[in-house]
């Protein structure tokens, strides 16, 4: 397989990615796109990207060329009648895709793969227009596909098996990390992370925290690359917010992955984020410089403090300091008959900001006052009494996306955590985190937000309730 030529219809933004791909490894590639400028651009940025690579050691000049002769560009697709794979990154469109995959399928061998990277469409509907469906399958690369490790194999209903099995090889003869997956809405990443956006968005809605504090939380406590508003002004706020109208329409309108309205309202008022230069944040001013030094009067620990217990301390005003365990410190005030403050939970030992919450007789006891820091975090975030805080929260709400994805056969518990770390750069996977946070914790406190919301937005899924059982026979 190694040695066939590639198509890449498309000349893109992911088209050039994966024609660089292709070219790296050895393939000669035939670039199409309708339009001639485009074609004439893609070459020249990956002439640019080639001589960089030579600039900084990294291939030899010849090689640079070599990569260079072995691309053809066309504005048909008459030129691809050897290609052993055709890779479409076209406009969005289904009816678009379908019929160049119908004229194409005359063009090419009928032992020759088709693959559409499309984000969005059902891969099952594009096969439909073809009358040799069974070597059609999504090849569904991340942006940068160069950067990128991830790439999901998308199984049509029609795919046959052999083809799949020859992809993933290729796939990791490019390098990649190819994650086989079924063929439902949004294929595993852009489903299984979208709470990452809209239960964020949904604490920002509520006003419980604002946006800076609700990145610094995930970010230096979760070890996210970004947090969820500076992320999504990278990706481009509509470019986030279609995915998740078209993910939510798709599945039925579920309450848990409602488009969030404040993302909904900064795309109609065109801040898209860093490319117009303002989204959550502004990109034309210092809206990002660091917070001023914190000055509220501090309540000292009246005994050590232990971070990785969950009784971490008692402050000398008798506010008891526990992790959160998911329930809300109004239950847990009830339960010890004691004020109570719940810390959030981190993955690093002193994160710069963690999430704080009281009990009723806490609030009043601390008087506006913050407990000391200590070893816990650099600064506290005070949140009202929700369920699982800001980390917690979000952490279950993925995991519980995650579970329903295994449930549903889209993908298995290692696929998901290889797609979520090589497509979105997350520090773990979700079922590493459903490991070292326990599934009780996380059955908790969906079901405490459940309760105390009142909404099916929090409903357990079979799959974590399954593993709950089987843990407690
Ligand atoms: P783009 O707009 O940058 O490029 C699309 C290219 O296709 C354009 O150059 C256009 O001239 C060409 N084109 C349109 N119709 C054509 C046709 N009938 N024949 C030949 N060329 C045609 O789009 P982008 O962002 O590269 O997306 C392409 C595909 O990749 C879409 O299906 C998208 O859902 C998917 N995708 C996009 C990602 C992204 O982050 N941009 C990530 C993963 C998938």
């Amino acid at each position: 397989m190694s040695k066939i030529a590639v198509a890449v219809i498309g000349a893109g933004t992911m088209g050039q990615g994966i024609a660089q791909l292709a070219l790296q490894a050895g393939h000669s590639v035939y670039l199409i796109d309708q339009s001639k400028e485009q074609l004439d651009m893609a070459k020249a940025s990956l002439s640019k990207l080639f001589v960089r690579f030579v600039e900084k050691g990294k291939i030899t000049d010849t090689q640079a060329q070599t990569w260079i002769e072995q691309l053809t560009l066309s504005e048909t697709v008459d030129v691809a009648t050897d290609a052993g794979l055709v890779i479409e990154a076209i406009v969005e469109r289904m009816d678009v895709k379908q019929s160049v995959f119908s004229t194409l399928e005359k063009i090419v061998s009928t032992k020759a793969i088709l693959a559409s990277n499309t984000s969005s469409l059902p891969i099952t509907e594009i096969a439909s227009a073809l009358s040799v469906p069974e070597r059609f399958m999504g090849l569904h690369f991340f942006n940068p596909p160069g950067i990128m490790p991830l790439v999901e194999v998308v199984t049509a209903v029609q795919s046959e098996v052999s083809y799949i099995t020859q992809a993933i090889e290729l796939m990791r003869q490019w390098g990649k990390m190819p994650v086989r997956c079924k063929d439902t809405p949004s294929f595993i990443v852009n489903r299984v992370a979208r709470p990452y956006y809209v239960e964020s968005f949904r604490l920002l809605e509520e006003n419980a925290l604002c946006k800076r504090n609700l990145d610094a939380a995930l970010r230096t406590g979760m070890n996210f690359k970004m947090g969820p508003c500076e992320l999504t002004d990278f990706i481009g706020q509509d470019v986030n917010y279609a995915v998740s109208e078209s993910l939510w329409s798709a599945l039925g309108y579920p309450p848990h992955l409602q488009p969030s309205f404040i993302q909904g309202n900064l795309v109609a008022a065109k801040y898209l984020g860093r490319k117009s230069k303002r989204g959550f944040y502004r990109y034309d001013t210092d809206e990002k410089a660091p917070l001023p030094e914190n000055t509220t009067p501090v309540v000292a620990f009246a005994d050590t403090v232990d971070s990785s217990n969950q009784h971490i301390g008692d402050l000398i005003n008798g506010v008891g300091i526990y992790r959160t365990d998911g329930r809300r410190a109004a239950d847990w005030e009830k339960d010890l008959n004691k004020p109570v403050a719940l810390v959030d939970i981190a993955d690093n030992a002193k994160p710069n900001a963690l999430a704080i919450t009281y009990s009723p007789k806490a609030k009043k006891l601390m008087d506006g006052r913050l407990p000391e820091t200590q070893r816990l975090a650099k600064r506290w975030i005070i949140m009202p009494d929700r369920p699982g805080l800001i980390n917690l929260r979000i952490i279950s709400m993925i995991i519980n996306e995650a579970a329903t994805a295994v449930l549903l056969d889209i993908a298995d518990e290692d696929g998901i955590d290889t797609a979520l770390k090589g497509g979105v750069n997350y520090p773990k996977g979700a079922f590493v985190w459903l490991h070292e946070i326990g599934v009780e914790t996380i059955c908790h406190t969906l079901d405490a937000l459940a309760n105390y919301y009142g909404s099916g937005r929090y409903t357990v899924s079979p799959y974590l309730k399954d593993k709950l059982e089987e843990q407690s026979a």
